[in-house]
């Protein structure tokens, strides 16, 4: 058998194929952000299935107060880091602002967040001209996990952080960028702050598995910020996280017990959801 990576975890490792059978097996995945190797080695035992090395780290890290000023660098570096603690999960890591805005510069993120930093899986946000980035990079077989809805990277177009897709037209134009990231080559789609309706339709319409943050209980899997679900992020808990450590004892209880909820069907509730 051949393997990528010492693998000393009891569990088999999570490929992007395996991913994509747990959609057709109604099996739902549970995935969380991650920063630092210590972390990360507490992630396997608690059966997450896939990590996220989120360009949020410049909010929740580095204190900023947009992902804008994260570089490919700082991508890089806590990447490599997650790499050495995990295990069995699938390691995705977010191209940052603008390291992906052509294809040769996407080529060339890409290729440093998989040979420097360990990836197995790059995040990038939008659709539209992003399409033949996604196209470019899984032509080249690096996985692609697409990101629509509240896409944090254009937070200054947006004019804001807020629900997106209310409106009959806005939802027409989530679909269809749904349909074509998926057509692009795309093998995993994150959902942030989609109507749960509307998510619903995408999840049941597209192969690939979605993956709701703030997007409702029926995608194929769920993602948080740790350090929210964690209730350590400064301010303000976001209105579709929940604090896993209240009421636990321990970082590892909050870990399964989020993994049990995703797992289970029991997170989000609809006070998680627009
Ligand atoms: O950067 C991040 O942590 C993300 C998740 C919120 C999906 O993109």
């Amino acid at each position: 058998m051949y393997t990528n990576k010492p693998n000393s975890s009891r569990r088999a490792a999570i490929t992007v194929p395996a991913l994509r059978q747990r959609k057709v097996d109604g099996a739902k995945i549970a995935m969380l952000t991650c920063y630092d190797a210590s972390f990360a080695a507490h992630f396997d035992a608690a059966g997450v299935d896939a990590v996220l090395v989120g360009d949020s780290l410049g909010m929740v890290i580095q204190g900023q107060t947009s992902t804008l000023p994260v570089t490919l660098d700082h991508m890089v570096y806590h990447t490599l880091a997650v790499s050495r603690g995990l295990q069995a999960p699938l390691l995705i890591a977010d191209m940052p602002f603008m390291s992906y805005r052509d294809i040769p510069t996407a080529l060339a993120s890409a290729s440093r967040l998989f040979a420097e930093g360990g990836a197995a899986m790059v995040k990038l946000e939008g659709a539209g001209w992003v399409l033949d980035v996604i196209t470019a990079l899984s032509e080249r077989d690096i996985p692609v996990c697409a990101h629509l809805g509240l896409t944090p990277q254009s937070v200054h177009k947006l004019g804001g952080y807020r629900v997106q897709g209310k409106l009959a037209d806005e939802a027409k134009r989530l679909l269809d960028d749904a349909h074509a990231v998926v057509e692009a080559g795309a093998e995993l789609l994150v959902l942030e702050c989609v109507p749960a309706e509307l998510a619903a339709r995408i999840t049941n319409q597209v192969s690939i598995p979605t993956i709701g943050i703030g997007a409702g209980a029926d995608c194929d899997g769920q993602v948080l910020v740790l350090y929210d679900m964690l209730g350590i992020t400064p301010g303000r808990r976001p209105r579709f996280s929940k604090n896993f450590l209240q009421g636990r004892d321990s970082i590892d209880a909050a870990l399964v017990a989020y993994v049990e909820a995703v797992h289970g069907s029991t997170f989000p509730g609809p006070e998680h959801t627009f």
